[in-house]
């Protein structure tokens, strides 16, 4: 299923500061660097501004909000969070916490999603927060990507960049720009959530047996 031939990949994120968001970006550029794919970037409203009854109408900053909806239009699932005591936000979790509707028609069941996160320390928990932010992801029937030591980066890198997902490190006053290392691997995941996405559409069968 795809709109005007293009292959949908949803980016979900959380950010306080803007280091996730960040991210979130290069992800979107590499998405866009695969032919026939588009980047649909959403962020997560916050527990903290939700009113029983209402969310805040529009984002301060950042791209629109996202809607459990959102999730029956994408080929693939991209989620990104800082690292919140070795695990993800709140704010994420709330948000897979409302997919019951989504979980139980199967909407998300066959498509490639993956992760990313920042932290503030190098060895603050980046691969315990990707690990844990798959576990909803696969428990939806999602075909879990990581990134593959093709790339360089990972073996380059002296800041982020894990096989479990992207990551980065904004040091100790959360202000650390993206390192190239980073950006790349970024890039690269973005990159191969999207070839897969355009693949399995071209083959739904595979991804349902
Ligand atoms: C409540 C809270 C918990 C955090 N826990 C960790 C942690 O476990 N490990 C770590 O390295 N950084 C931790 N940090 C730092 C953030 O992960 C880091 O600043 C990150 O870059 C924030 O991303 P953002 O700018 O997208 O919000 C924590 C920050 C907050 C506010």
């Amino acid at each position: 299923m795809t709109f005007d031939n293009q292959t949908r990949i949803l980016i979900v994120y959380d950010s306080n500061g803007g280091n996730t968001y960040r991210m979130a970006q290069q992800i979107a550029r590499g998405v866009e660097s695969v032919k026939n794919c588009h980047a649909i970037l959403r962020a997560t409203p916050k527990v903290g501004d939700r009113s029983a009854t209402a969310l805040p109408e529009v984002p301060e900053s950042g791209a629109p909000f996202a809607e459990t909806a959102d999730l029956r239009e994408c080929e693939g699932l991209i989620i990104g969070s800082p690292t919140h005591f070795g695990n993800m936000s709140a704010s994420l979790k709330y948000f897979l916490d409302q997919t019951t509707e989504q979980w139980f028609a199967g909407t998300l069941a066959g498509k490639p999603a993956a992760a990313f996160t920042s932290t503030g320390s190098m060895h603050g928990g980046q691969e315990s927060t990707l690990l844990s932010m798959m576990v909803p992801l696969l428990h939806h029937g999602m075909l879990i990507c990581g990134l593959p030591y093709s790339n360089p980066e990972l073996m380059q890198t002296l800041r982020g960049g894990t096989p479990y997902g992207a990551s980065h490190v904004a040091g100790e006053d959360g202000k650390a720009p993206l390192a190239p290392t980073e950006t790349a691997l970024c890039k690269a995941l973005g990159a191969r959530v999207a070839s897969i996405a355009l693949a399995l559409t071209n083959s739904p069968e595979a991804a349902r047996s």
